[in-house]
This record gives C-alpha cells, structure tokens and sequence, in this order.
C-alpha cells in the first residue's frame, strides 16, 4: 500500500520524506490555507516546492465547478510538474473534466466521494485515483472502511484500474483496516503515520538492551 501524507506542511513532508516510507502528498484547499497559502503565484509555488521534496504524486485541487474552469485550472496545474496530479471534486462537471483529463493522459484524483456509486462514476470516467473520505464517514455515525471494502470489490470485478486513495484517515487503526482490505494508497496526517511506529513493548525491549549493554561494557 502506497503511503501520501495529507498536508501542504513543508515541514511535515520532509519528516515523512526522510522516514523513506513516503509515496506522494495531498493537498486541498483547507490544508493550503492552514497554512496561510494563498493567491496564485504562492500557491504555484508551493506545488512546485512539494514536488521538489517528494518524488512520488502530489494532487493539486482545482476550485472551478464548471467544467471549462477546471479544464483550464488543471491543464495549468498539470504542466507544473510531472507528478502533479488534478484533485477534481465529484461533481457532474468534475465526471465530465476526469474524462477530458483522462483521454489527454493528464492524472485525475477524483475527491469527496462518500459513496460506492460515485467510486463507480469516477473508475468508469478514467480517475487515476479516487478517494473516498472514510473519517468524515465515521464523523457521521457510518463506517468508512466498508466504503473501501464495497470499492474494492466493485473494482476488481470488472477490472478498472483507478486506484482507491482511503482519505481522511485519521489514526493508525485506518491504516491497518485500509491495507487488509487492499486499498492502493492511503492519504493521512503526520501523526497517524508515525502512530504505527508505537509499541510500549519495543520501547521496554530497547531499553533493556541497552542497559544490558551498558553493564556488560561498563
Ligand atoms: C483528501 O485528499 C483530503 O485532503 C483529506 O483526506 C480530507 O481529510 P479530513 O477529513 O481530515 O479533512
């Protein structure tokens, strides 16, 4: 399973970047303005400053919700960098823009999809990814993770090849579930990736090694 890290933090990136586990990044426009980014030429350039730290899939998301905007929108964000991807919402206009972005061989991650229908849309208009949002699901007293079992499914039996991108992953616990159900990547924050790195056991053993290494070394 691919691992993207889910901020427009440079800092957070790097950190990711550096542990060697990271696949890509995504972003959306709530995470670029935590971060106080705005206006076109800084939000260009952090695109570009997030491709030059990651060699993996960055998604850019497109703001336009007419299909001639995000056309023009994506094509822009598209020709920043190779690994630029259009973060393009389900929309009826976002359907109609994947398969333009598709047949001009640009990469599509088809965004806020919370239903195994509009999976369905995205794979059939050619999405490179789709990403249902399983935290805001769980937010709303529906489980997330059997979004992602019902995808897969649906998938594999006809064979598409767009990528379930599990977003909105909040904890470690979703990693897991993501990557026994086969999920393709998972997108989450700093701190559930490094949360699967915790084990009281491991810190107890390491300590003990390292005593008994000590006394026997002096
Ligand atoms: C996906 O690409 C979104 O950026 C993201 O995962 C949304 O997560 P949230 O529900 O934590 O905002």
């Amino acid at each position: 399973m691919k691992f993207f890290i889910d901020t427009a933090n440079l800092e957070q990136i790097q950190e990711a970047q550096n542990m060697g586990i990271l696949d890509g990044v995504t972003t959306n426009p709530s995470l670029m303005a935590k971060e106080g980014i705005s206006g076109e030429e800084n939000i260009i350039n952090h695109y570009k400053n997030i491709c030059s730290i990651v060699d993996g899939d960055v998604s850019a998301e497109v703001i336009s919700t007419d299909f001639e905007g995000m056309v023009k929108e994506g094509e822009k964000l598209a020709a920043l960098h190779s690994n630029i991807v259009v973060k393009v919402p389900m929309i009826k206009e976002g359907v109609k823009a994947i398969k333009y972005f598709s047949s001009k061989g640009i990469k599509t991650n088809c965004t806020l999809v919370f239903s195994a229908g509009q999976a369905l849309l995205a794979a059939k208009a050619g999405a490179t990814y789709v990403s249902p949002f399983i935290g805001r699901l769980d937010d709303v007293s529906t489980d997330g993770i059997d979004l992602i079992d019902q995808i897969r499914l649906i998938y594999d039996n006809y064979g598409y090849e767009t990528q379930i991108l599990a977003a909105s992953v909040r904890h470690p616990m979703h990693i897991i579930q993501c990557a026994e159900i086969g999920a393709d990547v998972m997108t989450g924050p700093l701190s559930a990736i490094t949360a699967l790195l915790k084990h009281p056991l491991t810190d107890i053993g390491l300590e003990k090694f390292l005593a008994d290494f000590n006394k026997a070394n002096g």
